[in-house]
């Protein structure tokens, strides 16, 4: 029996010509390649007056769409409590510092009406971040944004592909991150990407990524590169690579069938596993959505059982996420009750979802954790 791994990227003979292709033109750097990813990205996400940038990785977006925002030290920025360290560590990075708020119990996303009372005169940016197959309430975060002037850095890391109240995720928010990372609904092995409002914004990101050079992105996109130009302002080697945008683009033309083979595989889960007593499955039936993973509440004291008796059983699972005011680095940051993340974060287990992932093996695993609580 073969253990069945909590991710599998979808790489196919077309990610494998792609790379070939990609390195075979022997521009390696920035180039061509990013030039028509980021095209195909803004013509995928409908959105004709939004400016794409690719970059190196989400963090690295997430970093650069913080300094657009114009986050500094002595800002705060109010993030989910309950998120991926890339988030915590960008703001660390601009100098700011996180502000922890509770998620909802429904959604796993920013709690908004905590999050209004978190605010203060050193607030400068929320983050909004969308949870798995969840996405973040935007209409009010926008509202929150609005009333008390800050900027919204959409992390949409995990919600690449999917639309909120009908408009693809990327093409509303006032700055918006994905990332390409080797797990996520579409992979660039690494990378990354933000999508900007303003010209003068994507100016801002084309110098940083670049360490600050002001070449300009039209002279690299033909795969070649001016020799004199000027620093403006601080960078980093946050660029994305030709071969990483070649396998962006292969991985982007089977959109649709990711989209359709992850939704197939979390409604068969809530399907088989929603008549489970002591499980608490997604509340949602994933339409519209692109599931980037598939999680089940179970009780905090029976967690640790069902992950090894899955684990006996050849099945991986993991745990999304130990929230930011566990770890050391954090534990200071100022925060509210987070009762919601204390819980959620001893009760939630992700379970393998992969893009073409056979319902023969979600039948497995949701057997599987039948069997356990038949037992327990
Ligand atoms: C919610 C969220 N934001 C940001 C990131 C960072 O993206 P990357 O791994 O591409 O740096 C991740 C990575 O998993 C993530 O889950």
């Amino acid at each position: 029996m073969q253990t069945i791994p909590v991710y599998n990227p979808l790489i196919e003979q077309d990610e494998i010509n792609a790379s070939i292709a990609a390195l075979e033109l022997g521009w390696l750097g920035m180039g061509s390649y990013v030039n028509k990813f980021e095209s195909a990205i803004k013509e995928f996400i409908g959105s004709s007056d939004r400016y794409v940038a690719a970059v190196s990785t989400g963090h690295a977006a997430l970093h650069l769409g913080l300094l657009v925002a114009g986050v500094e030290p002595g800002d705060e920025v109010i993030t989910p409590a309950f998120n991926n360290i890339a988030d915590f560590q960008a703001i660390i990075a601009t100098g700011a510092e996180p502000v922890f708020c509770d998620i909802d119990n429904d959604t796993l996303c920013i709690d908004i009406k905590k999050a209004e009372k978190m605010i203060t005169k050193k607030t400068k940016a929320i983050i909004a971040m969308d949870y798995f197959c969840f996405l973040c309430d935007h209409s009010g975060v926008a509202e929150l944004a609005n009333k008390y002037s800050l900027r919204v850095i959409h992390d949409a890391a995990h919600s690449f592909g999917s639309k909120y109240q009908g408009k693809m995720i990327g093409s509303f928010s006032d700055i918006c991150m994905f990332s390409f990372d080797p797990v996520k609904n579409i992979t660039c092995i690494d990378g990354g990407a933000l999508v900007l409002r303003s010209e003068p914004e994507l100016q801002m990101v084309q110098e940083m990524r670049l360490i600050g050079m002001g070449q300009p992105a039209s002279v690299m996109y033909q795969n070649k590169r001016a020799w004199t130009y000027d620093v403006r302002r601080i960078g980093f080697r946050y660029h994305m690579a030709n071969l990483h945008a070649a396998i962006g683009l292969a991985q982007l033309s089977k959109m649709k069938k990711i989209s359709e083979t992850r939704r197939a595989a979390a409604r068969f889960y809530n399907e088989k596993l929603s008549q489970v007593p002591d499980l608490n499955v997604p509340p949602t039936d994933f339409t519209d959505i692109t599931p980037f993973m598939y999680f089940v509440r179970v009780p905090a004291d029976k967690r640790d059982a069902l992950r090894a008796h899955l684990a006996n059983q050849k099945i991986d699972t993991g745990i999304h996420w130990q929230p930011g005011h566990w770890f050391t680095l954090f534990k200071d940051c100022r925060r509210d009750d987070l009762l919601v993340t204390e819980q959620i974060s001893n009760e939630i287990i992700s379970l393998p979802l992969h893009s073409c992932m056979s319902l023969e093996s979600v039948d497995r695993i949701a057997k599987s954790i039948i069997s356990f609580f038949g037992n327990s």
